[in-house]
């Protein structure tokens, strides 16, 4: 047995004495999607310091939860509270809830994210449906040994988002009147934001949108054989030739207002899902 494979068994032992429910998704609760916290029906929240093994949070960040309950009748696994890269955590770290979800049974993993628009037919405040990535982040979650029992040594990524699930959310949006864009998300360490030199570099390789997320959670769900769909909230224009000053309060407050948009989007994503495995 792989240390992995120990560690991931040993925090499920824990998870499995506070519910008996048998998530059929995950929803990384990232920004956008907070807001879907309020209406999942919780059957157990259990801190992340509770669970062996997950990271422990930062002094500055606050400490998450793994919720198991339901949303939209949906049995699922809500995981409120994300470790970054830039935090100093390692891709292993960073991605261990997703092998916790992979270990509970899911089928499908939903992740959100905030994102600077490069495309520059976008603006601050739309919603862009993640159809690929660029993994610009100088490292891989999975590295090192591999568990077999886990995924593949070489995992396929030539739809790492997958196509029903994107037909869906494009379905789902026309029906509710949502905007909703689509491109490729591409993902870099942070945490300082971008030159304009990289901001035009990263359009010219072919991204929509750039963040400091996702694209780690995304490559082990896919080794694990997880259906994905992700969406990014563009929070603010990163056009080389405009560029303004970053200016993180409005980035909040940007990333605030697409919440519960994103948010009912998502809803009715779940409640529409076929989540066998
Ligand atoms: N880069 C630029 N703009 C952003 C980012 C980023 O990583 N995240 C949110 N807005």
């Amino acid at each position: 047995m792989t240390e992995l494979r120990a560690k991931i068994d040993e925090a499920i032992k824990t998870i499995r004495k506070h519910s008996s429910i048998e998530p059929q998704a995950a929803i990384i609760l990232g920004t956008g999607l907070n807001g879907l916290a309020e209406q999942l029906e919780a059957d157990a929240r259990i801190s992340y310091d509770d669970i062996p093994h997950f990271p422990r949070t930062t002094v500055d960040a606050h400490a998450g939860e793994l919720v198991l309950g339901h949303l939209a009748g949906k049995p699922v696994v809500a995981l409120a509270g994300r470790f970054h890269y830039y935090e100093g955590y390692s891709f292993q770290e960073v991605t261990f809830p997703v092998r916790i979800a992979q270990a509970l049974g899911v089928s499908t993993l939903i992740v959100s994210n905030a994102a600077g628009g490069l495309n520059p037919e976008f603006r601050a405040g739309d919603l862009m449906l993640i159809t690929d990535h660029i993994n610009f982040m100088g490292d891989n979650p999975l590295i090192g040994p591999n568990d077999d029992s886990l995924g593949p040594r070489f995992p396929d990524m030539s739809e790492p988002y997958s196509w029903e699930l994107i037909e869906l959310a494009e379905a789902k949006a026309l029906e509710l009147g949502v905007k909703l864009r689509r491109g490729v998300y591409l993902g870099c360490p942070g945490p300082c934001l971008e030159t304009r030199a990289e901001y035009r570099f990263m359009r010219f390789l072919g991204a929509d949108t750039v963040g400091m997320s996702t694209v780690p959670e995304v490559i082990v769900a896919v080794h694990a054989g997880l259906k994905v769909l992700g969406f990014s909230a563009v929070t603010d224009e990163c056009f080389p030739e405009a560029l303004q000053p970053v200016d993180i309060d409005r980035i909040i407050a940007t990333a605030n207002s697409i919440e519960p948009i994103m948010s009912r989007l998502v809803y009715a994503c779940i409640e529409s899902m076929n989540l066998d495995r």
